[in-house]
């Protein structure tokens, strides 16, 4: 029997529609030739949901989410949108996603393609073969403490980690290192913060059950050093939520390809939400030029971590690199002699380069 798995996919602003067409046309001819098959539900996220229907994400894409086998989210977010109140913003949709669905693990990878190390603002004997996998700790930490606030005076927020939930990442952390390169870098700042103390001696904790596997502890500062100046040191780096979040772009940036990177937010199931690193760059929308690839293989990620087909995630992967063996660019990771096409074009090869 066919197995159906339901998606659910949130195109968003920006860039969100035209990249999330392409990744649909990959998930299409998967459909078509792979033996499984794709119920898809469209919804409206972020400003496009607010000016829908007045909030950035309502209860019954909430529900949608939860009732899929996972989630396909392209970008959220635009300028038009920046004075709304807090709870209104676009962004606030991603958090309120991310919290609903307990999608605690969010695993960035940043691995430097062979045939784009120019790409990268870095030299090339830098970032050559670097593959780093940031997994950040997503439901906790500053981004969700309380109390927080403002007045006239004043703006708080509080950062507080639970033994559970410095557990739980470090868990995953340790079991994704055991299947790369052995070597789990913890970030925190424990010189200074009680909360990081804290996080450092739980990961100990925590290590005490992976003995064949290394684990480094590095201050956050240093870390952001640490990856500009030698990547390749770097397997698997475990952090806070705001940590993460600021090291997933630096370590993104090392490939000089953001609009490569796809990431997997998931929750104790394996059950995920799956979406490209780079955000909505209102600048370029509805041009027909922003790189559909990052979205694509977030597909590649869905089919990996949530839906456990990893022939044909494997097969998305080779399809893509096949693409940029051919030489086929889109603008931002293109080079002199490279053939420059834009986001619909870029899907069209992918798809086929999926036939063979
Ligand atoms: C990210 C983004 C989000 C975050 C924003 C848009 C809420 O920067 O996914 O990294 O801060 O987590
Ligand atoms: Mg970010």
């Amino acid at each position: 029997m066919m197995r159906i798995f339901r998606l659910t996919v949130l195109p968003g602003d920006g860039i969100g529609p035209e990249v999330m067409e392409a990744a649909v046309s990959v998930i299409l001819k998967m459909g078509e030739h792979y033996g499984v098959e794709f119920e898809l539900n469209t919804e409206l996220i972020g400003g496009s949901s607010y000016e829908e229907y007045g909030v950035p994400v309502t209860d019954e894409t909430l529900q949608a989410c939860k009732e899929s086998d996972a989630v396909l989210l392209g970008a959220i977010g635009g300028p038009q949108w920046d004075k709304l109140p807090h709870h209104k913003k676009p962004e606030s949709a991603l958090l309120k996603l991310r919290h609903a669905l307990e999608l605690y693990s969010n695993l960035r990878p940043a691995k430097v393609y062979a045939s784009l190390v120019e790409a990268s603002p870095l030299k090339e004997e830098v970032v050559a073969a670097t593959d780093v996998m940031v997994v950040r700790e997503l439901t906790g930490g500053i981004y969700f403490g309380s109390p927080r606030g403002s007045d006239e005076n004043r703006g708080w927020n509080t950062l507080t980690y639970s033994r559970p939930e410095v557990e739980r990442i470090a868990r995953i952390a340790f079991e994704l290192a055991g299947k790369r390169r052995n070597n789990v870098t913890s970030v925190h700042k424990a010189n200074v913060l009680e909360s990081s103390q804290f996080w450092k001696d739980v990961v100990h904790e925590v290590h005490r059950n992976y003995p064949h596997i290394s684990l480094t502890d590095m201050y956050v500062d240093n870390a952001a050093m640490q990856l500009v100046k030698a990547p390749k040191q770097f397997d698997v780096m475990v952090t806070s939520n705001l940590f993460g979040d600021v090291l997933s772009d630096c370590a993104a940036m090392l490939t000089g390809s953001i609009g490569m990177l796809p990431s997997a937010s998931l929750n104790k199931d394996g059950f995920g939400m799956y979406e490209p690193i780079h955000g909505s760059a209102p600048d370029i929308a509805g041009q027909d030029v922003a790189n559909p690839l990052a979205t694509i293989l977030s597909v590649s990620m869905m089919l990996r971590y949530s839906l456990n087909q990893v022939a044909l995630a494997d097969k998305i992967n080779a399809a893509v690199n096949t693409v940029l063996d051919q030489g086929y660019r889109t603008q931002d990771i293109a080079a002199d002699g490279d053939t420059v096409v834009g986001t619909s074009k870029m899907g069209d090869l992918v798809v086929e380069a999926l036939k063979d």
